[in-house]
């Protein structure tokens, strides 16, 4: 046993201040390993640890949670033991996702994530180099530059890490041979210079030896360069990047504890703020003055990047979470359409055209994903065409949020350009994204002002508009119903229109099949002809299948509240297929038909439906009228 894991545990065991003080004024490096286990990953880690003053994942845990749990662990570790136990626990498949490992030396503290190298876990290995300030590129000397190192250093370059070092691993193994090395460092610069990583630190190594890890190795005699250790330990960490930029605050909340104090909070991303500096409120484009920076330990007269604080402004303008507060001279842009480069990050597919939530820096906006424009070959660096991304697939994509959000490109913010994808279902986090840029056409798009408002053409109508929106399997009895109820409100006085699915593929959506992206844009475009038909103050019907229910909820969003109700046909499938008034099913089911909802293609029932109605139970005449009494005596009130 060395002394170093001693130390750690007597200064731990006997004054816990003493050790937490000197654990809390050390900076942090964030670093990801990436190899496989083959090239000796394990070992190196082992190694690092084993040098480090290593303290275990559980006791950082109990250091920031309790600190009294703190001295009950400690036991003595062997190297290979340890070794063993992290190649182990990798086979056996504990660590699939990423390991974090915690150790500390003197100088610094540190975070490895260790990520498995297979292509099947790009996604993780993204994960992992999300928060990473540095990647160790570990080579096996035997075997050189291979296909996994080109994709490792292609993800870490992507995912915006700006340190790498390229660790020649087991450097014993080829007796230490300069030639070799030099080779395999010239073979991994002409790659890395063709995907723009433009500089790194190579070194030549051995984990199972130790050469070259704490302290120079007598082995390489012509190497003059730093160790693994003292690089990682003296590596000017981000922070002095992000520190130069120009000042942005994404406001994660307002404190107003009273009405003499209010503050906006969040951790600076960018640059430097000071009192009396003007900034500006995006999106909406106000400015103001800081007055105070305030924070737990007092009022500071600057803060930087990586500093929490909340920030008084001299004027009560409008300022809530997920704004980014900016230097007022050179703010951020604000977009809508953009390109980005996507990880796809879950089992099921991206849907083009659905929905998701779009997560980034403080803000939480609705998102559509465009076809891919292509997807990247992670082995080979080769664009190749897409309809959609799979697991772990990595594309090019335009993207469209439902409203402007303040944003950087990645390769200037890895916090305003980076983002998270996260299923409106599910709520799965389905993507990892970086924003390249905007598409010049959201900023010159404008909306128009329009003098005749949707509540003149309504108050004309003497109607409330709304639109009823029908769902329900092939033959269900939409159409029928949705007709019937056109006519009652037509009786009644009542403006409407009808959409009927096999009409309007007639027409507006003739270009559309039944793929699973047909159907979204086919009822994207009929909500949005819907939406503007409540514009012009009319009761609007829809009868598609719309088997989606993201798509529903798309269009449910779209509408002012208590405008849009979801009628459900509740038909079962044998039901319509018995009746088969079109003769579909048969088809369908014979095999001449394919994508038929209900037999090879799904229909997701509404959850919580305005009006659900069973026509097992009901007549179509019945429920027409159920409907129209409803939506006439409760919900719509005349204006
Ligand atoms: S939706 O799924 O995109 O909402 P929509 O309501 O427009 O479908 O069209 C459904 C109608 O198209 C059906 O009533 C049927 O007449 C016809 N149709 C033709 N092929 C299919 C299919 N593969 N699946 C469902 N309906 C189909």
């Amino acid at each position: 046993m060395t002394d170093p894991v001693y130390i750690t545990e007597a200064l731990i065991a006997e004054d816990i201040e003493a050790y937490l003080n000197l654990h809390q004024h050390k900076s942090m490096l964030r670093f990801i390993t990436c190899g496989s286990v083959d090239d000796g990953k394990s070992t190196l880690i082992g190694r690092l640890l084993y040098d480090s003053k290593m303290i275990f994942e559980d006791q950082l845990a109990a250091l920031e949670n309790d600190s009294k749990k703190v001295g009950t662990q400690g036991q003595e570790i062997d190297f290979a033991l340890l070794v063993d136990g992290l190649a182990a626990e990798r086979e056996q498949g504990i660590t699939i996702d990423v390991a974090y490992r915690f150790f500390s030396t003197e100088k610094r503290k540190f975070i490895v994530a260790d990520c498995p190298g297979h292509e099947q876990y790009t996604r993780n290995m993204v994960t992992g180099a999300s928060t990473a300030d540095l990647a160790v590129i570990l080579i096996d000397a035997r075997k050189g530059v291979l296909t996994q190192t080109r994709r490792h250093s292609y993800l870490a370059h992507l995912i915006g890490i700006r340190h790498i070092v390229l660790a020649v691993n087991k450097m014993d193994l080829i007796g230490y041979d300069q030639a070799k090395y030099d080779a395999i460092v010239a073979d991994y610069a002409a790659f890395a210079a063709s995907i723009g990583i433009e500089q790194f630190t190579a070194m030549p190594i051995s984990g199972f030896k130790g050469d070259n890890i704490t302290a120079p190795s007598e082995n390489t005699p012509w190497y003059s360069g730093p160790t693994l250790m003292g690089h990682l330990e003296s590596v000017e960490v981000n922070t002095a990047a992000e520190a130069a930029g120009e000042f942005r605050m994404p406001v994660q909340w307002v404190n107003r504890p009273n009405l003499d104090f209010r503050g906006f909070s969040g951790l600076i991303s960018n640059g430097t703020v000071r009192k009396g500096d003007a900034v500006r409120v995006l999106p909406s484009g106000k400015t103001s003055v800081v007055t105070r920076i305030v924070t737990l330990d007092g009022d500071l007269e600057e803060a930087v990047a990586g500093q929490s604080v909340t920030l008084c402004l001299a004027d009560e303008i409008d300022c809530s979470r997920g704004d980014v507060l900016a230097a007022a001279d050179a703010p951020p842009q604000v977009a809508d359409q953009f390109e980005a480069s996507l990880v796809w990050m879950a089992d099921e597919p991206l849907v083009p055209g659905r929905a998701y939530w779009l997560k980034l820096a403080s803000q939480t906006v609705s998102v559509t994903v465009s076809q891919p424009k292509c997807t990247i070959n992670v082995n080979t660096m080769e664009r190749l065409a897409a309809k959609t991304l799979e697991l772990n697939a990595i594309g090019l994509a335009e993207i469209t949020t439902d409203r402007a959000i303040v944003f950087e490109p990645y390769a200037d913010s890895r916090t305003l350009g980076g983002f998270i994808l996260i299923d409106k279902i599910s709520n799965a986090t389905v993507a990892a994204g970086m924003l390249n840029f905007s598409l010049r056409r959201a900023q010159n798009v404008h909306w128009q002002a329009l003098d005749v408002t949707r509540e003149a053409h309504a108050r004309l109508k003497g109607q409330s508009p709304a639109v009823l929106w029908f769902t329900g399997l092939s033959g269900s009895g939409k159409s029928t119903i949705a007709n019937l109820v056109e006519k009652k409100l037509h009786a009644l006085g009542k403006h409407t229109f009808l959409l009927d699915g096999d009409n309007v593929r007639h027409g507006l959506n003739k270009d559309l099949g039944f793929t699973e992206a047909d159907r979204i844009e086919n009822i994207r475009r009929v909500g949005e002809v819907a939406k503007l038909m409540t514009d012009a103050g009319l009761i609007v019907l829809t009868a598609f299948i719309s088997p989606f229910r993201a798509e529903r909820e798309i269009v449910r969003a779209m509408l002012p509240e208590g405008e849009f109700f979801e009628v459900f046909i509740d038909t079962p499938l044998e039901e319509a297929e018995r009746r088969d008034v079109k003769g579909l099913y048969k088809k369908a089911r014979s095999g001449a038909l394919k994508n038929f909802t209900g037999i090879d293609s799904p229909y997701e029932a509404p959850e919580k439906p305005e009006i659900r109605v069973d026509t097992m139970r009901e007549t179509p005449e019945e429920a027409a009228e159920r409907i129209v009494a409803l939506i006439i005596g409760d919900w719509m009130p005349v204006i």
